[in-house]
């Protein structure tokens, strides 16, 4: 799959999108580094909330707790009530415990290692691949709804989730580049979230598109299937 991947990385280098936790393609070629208490605090909010929601919220945060020990030490109730509006409060108690333990155990440095991260609060195996990805580089494999759907319609899958979920796994795994495997996670994000749209597609325009057997079978904007609920 390495040509697919350099060319959803050619793509990403010129459309990423711009987020205020995101370091871009051009900076990340310059050498600078995404903080990964920026990266792990945009993926919490947006686990169950929009991008365009969380961007506020995000800004917001960072102004009052720039610092994971800063955010460490705040009062449980100004996180709580900074909170309001995002919803899923879980989030807020965990980013709080989280940020606590980061500081008390791992002396205020997120770890990189997606085992690691994952015995921390408020942090699943999607976040944890997020993280080791784009906060450290690492060649993990993310996969969330924008994933699932890419792989489900590049590849034809006709299982309906969740039963395909493990199936769509491997193959969003057989993309994850060893080099800017980072840039690669967001780049397969934000081709789910803008081109490869739950629906109206534009596969037009998706740098996958010759090799897309959805899009080649004519079943792209059906997929993934789901099971009837
Ligand atoms: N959705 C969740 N995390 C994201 C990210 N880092 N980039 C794009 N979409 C996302």
């Amino acid at each position: 799959m390495r040509d697919q991947t350099a060319e959803l990385l050619s793509w990403y280098d010129t459309h990423a999108r711009v987020m205020p936790w995101r370091v871009g393609p051009s900076e990340r070629k310059k050498g600078i580094r995404p903080n990964p208490y920026h990266v792990w605090m945009s993926e919490i909010m947006l686990q169950q909330t929009t991008v365009k929601a969380v961007k506020d919220y995000f800004v917001k945060f960072i102004r009052l707790w720039p610092t994971v020990q800063d955010l460490a030490a705040a009062e449980d109730a100004d996180v709580m009530a900074a909170w309001a509006g995002l919803g899923y409060y879980a989030r807020a108690r965990n980013l709080l415990k989280c940020a606590r333990v980061v500081v008390a155990d791992y002396g205020g440095e997120f770890p990189a290692d997606h085992a690691e991260l994952l015995k921390l609060p408020g942090i699943g195996p999607y976040t944890a691949a997020a993280v080791s990805a784009i906060a450290f580089d690492l060649p993990e494999t993310v996969l969330d709804g924008n994933v699932e759907r890419v792989m489900a319609r590049k590849h034809n899958v006709q299982t309906p989730l969740p039963t395909a979920k493990p199936e769509l796994m491997t193959l969003a795994e057989s993309y994850t580049p060893n080099e800017r495997p980072g840039d690669y996670a967001q780049a397969v994000m934000d081709l789910g979230a803008t081109i490869c749209t739950p629906k109206n597609p534009a596969c037009g325009i998706c740098a996958w598109r010759d090799d897309c057997q959805g899009r080649l079978a004519g079943t792209a904007a059906e997929l993934p299937r789901k099971l009837p609920k």
